[in-house]
């Protein structure tokens, strides 16, 4: 007979085992693979939306057993935390600029910040696409990294509070970089006085005077805002900007196969789809910037241009020794620009 004391304790004990089979089994059937991927740039931005587009790939192509979650805009980690968590696993992807990595002990991604070396997106992709951009996604294998893509985004143009269409009028400006060695010794053979500092902090840097002027391709210096605190800008396009798509290895590693080739094909079409909107998105900004009326822009004459040319010439030579002779020689040989 079940009297109401009996009744409570074996409703209570099914309870419990209901509960427990729900948790248990929603864990076995529901739980998703989940991929934090942060960025530091606005979500309109190429990287921005790659990395949307990758989520929504992802999350189709494993109809659901990969759940990935875009932190961008710096707001989960700046620039340099970002290599750091991934390494440790607090985050599972990232897209650096390819201008990061010399701080990890990857100096050769800083052959991709030599002044002038790619002309064009077409010549940039032959080495991206080539023998040499496959060597450097695979060194990163000895720092836990597995490397999946090269995304684009563009070609830099200086900006400043002062006029500055020739090499000299940045003497003594203090110009903010990225952490990379070679544009260091780009800013000084300028005569300007070269600062890291964060992405996240450049906006009020420039707004508060705590740095002259920057470098940047017009995405980043237009959805940042920067045009807003920058009175000029000269369209030099002198050097490259873009990123490496990179994951933990061990997370990468220990994917179920079907999961991973699911990835890998979100990953490629992800990278077909943002470096097909990089060149029209930098456009765009750049017309947006023009329209606000905040920032005169300078677009160089074809003098102007050799004076820059060979302001930065030396910049190559100095810097081969800490990128490797040979790898500058085979990047200038795939891009044609020897
Ligand atoms: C920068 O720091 O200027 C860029 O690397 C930001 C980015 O990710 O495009």
């Amino acid at each position: 007979m079940i009297n109401r004391r009996n009744f409570i304790k074996s409703t209570t004990v099914a309870a419990g085992i209901l509960a427990f089979g729900l948790s248990a089994g929603m864990a076995l059937a529901a739980d998703p693979i989940v991929i934090k991927f942060s960025h530091v740039v606005a979500p309109n931005t190429p990287k921005g939306k790659g990395a949307d587009k990758f989520k929504e790939l992802a999350e189709k192509y494993t109809n659901g057993a990969v759940k990935v979650e875009i932190y961008p805009n710096s707001q989960l980690l700046k620039d340099k935390e970002e290599l750091e968590a991934l390494q440790l696993g607090a985050v599972q992807m990232l897209a650096p600029s390819l201008a990061k990595f010399g701080p990890l002990g990857i100096k050769e991604f800083e052959v991709f910040d030599l002044p002038y070396i790619f002309p064009d997106y077409d010549s940039l992709h032959k080495v991206t696409k080539g023998a040499v951009g496959k060597e450097l996604l695979d060194k990163l294998g000895e720092k836990g990294i597995q490397g999946l893509a090269y995304w684009d985004n563009g070609f830099k143009i200086m900006s400043a509070n002062s006029k500055i269409n020739k090499p000299e009028d940045f003497l003594g400006l203090k110009l903010r970089i990225q952490s990379s060695k070679v544009l260091e010794a780009q800013m000084n053979a300028l005569g300007a006085v070269p600062q890291v500092m964060a992405f996240s902090e450049v906006y009020q840097a420039l707004q508060t005077g705590v740095v002259d002027g920057t470098e940047n391709p017009p995405s980043n210096m237009y959805t940042q805002k920067m045009h807003e605190v920058q009175k000029f800008a000269t369209l030099t396009n002198h050097g490259y900007l873009g990123y490496a798509v990179i994951v933990n290895k061990k997370f990468w590693d220990g994917l179920p196969q079907d999961v991973r080739a699911s990835l890998t094909k979100a990953m490629d079409e992800s990278t077909d789809y943002a470096n097909g909107i990089a060149k029209e998105e930098n456009d765009k900004a750049l017309e947006a910037m023009k329209a606000a009326g905040t920032t005169q822009f300078h677009t160089l004459t074809d003098d102007e241009l050799k004076t820059w040319r060979s302001t930065l010439a030396p910049v190559r030579k100095q810097m081969a020794d800490r990128i490797g002779a040979d790898l500058v020689k085979r990047t200038e040989a795939a891009a044609g620009t020897k």
